[in-house]
């Protein structure tokens, strides 16, 4: 059975290898890429976005959406992902034309549309997704659910000590999804940094002869060399957002435990996401957190469909 899909994303690099599983997966009908600021201003993600449809030869729609978080001022830093967000693969850019309809209208429009079959996976700061919930509360109880790559529980943070980027950039857009009602699975550093890309996978994209397969390992090269100086003992980069995607259409590889998920807010501990204490009265758990994945089955499927593409 196919599921239906709508990627929302801070197009840099790992959700651009996101987008490509996404593209080589007959699992999933992808319906559109919504996308956020994050990785990268919205307008290089937006390009990176259309860019990589072009090379990947999907004709669906791209939607943008928010340029900043909720309440907070967004900066930028392009260490991880180039200042293009694509590892400077393509430079900084302007937003090619694209649809005028905003991100969070068209995710509306689909819940009502497409109901329980839809799921919406988010890749970037939950901004987007948030909007749309503002926009229709009813929204929680039509969609599938939300599979979203965000949140460190029982883990290390890879902003501060304790929060992960996404959650970190808009934890106010991430509360208003854990409370909206809306199912939620959080696919966060506990489980994505247990799935790593390492040269040797590159060296095969570049070997492949294929212009996609040499497209793809020069940008992902810029990640792992930024992993290889921030985080020398992983022995590669985390497929973070490959896996967000890879939960919403295989959720037998990860194993969740219920919680009554928050994102602190406060300065010191912003963007941690940790127990709730205080539910509200008859409160059930709000989001399924990731804790275990079979990392092994992810990854095989993960590598077969993408170098399948080139
Ligand atoms: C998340 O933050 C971004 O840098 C990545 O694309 C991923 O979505 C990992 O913390
Ligand atoms: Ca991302």
């Amino acid at each position: 059975m196919t599921r239906k899909i709508i990627l929302d994303a801070d197009t840099g690099i790992d959700d651009a290898l996101a987008l490509a599983y996404l593209a080589a997966s007959p699992e999933a009908e992808l319906l559109a890429v919504t996308v956020t600021y994050g990785n990268t201003p919205l307008s290089n993600a937006l390009r990176n976005t259309i860019e990589l449809m072009k090379r990947l030869q999907l004709t669906v729609p791209v939607y943008s959406g928010a340029e900043a978080p909720m309440v907070r001022t967004k900066r930028y830093s392009g260490a991880f992902h180039g200042e293009d967000g694509l590892g400077e693969s393509l430079g900084v850019g302007e937003a090619p034309p694209h649809t005028p309809i905003r991100a969070s209208d068209f995710i509306v429009e689909q819940a009502h549309r497409h109901g329980k079959d839809l799921t919406v996976v988010t890749t970037g700061p939950m901004t987007n997704l948030a909007e749309a919930l503002l926009t229709d509360p009813s929204l929680a109880d039509k969609l599938g659910g939300a599979v979203c790559m965000g949140g460190a529980v029982a883990a290390p943070g890879n902003v501060t000590k304790f929060a992960e980027a996404n959650v970190f950039m808009d934890p106010e857009a991430a509360n208003t999804v854990f409370t909206s009602g809306l199912p939620v699975m959080l696919i966060g550093l506990d489980v994505t940094r247990k799935t790593l890309l390492t040269e040797a996978d590159t060296r095969r994209w570049r070997d492949s002869g294929s212009g996609l397969g040499r497209f793809f390992a020069d940008f992902t090269a810029f990640y792992l060399d930024a992993y290889k100086r921030h985080y020398p003992y992983l022995k590669g980069c985390a497929l973070h957002d490959p896996l967000a995607v890879g939960a919403a259409l295989h959720p037998e590889w990860v194993r969740t435990v219920p919680f009554f998920l928050h994102a602190e807010t406060d300065d010191d501990s912003r963007g941690r996401t940790i127990e709730n204490l205080f539910p509200p009265e008859g409160a059930r758990p709000n989001v399924e957190v990731a804790l275990q994945v079979e990392a092994e089955a992810f990854m095989k499927d993960f590598f077969a469909k993408v170098e399948g593409l080139f």
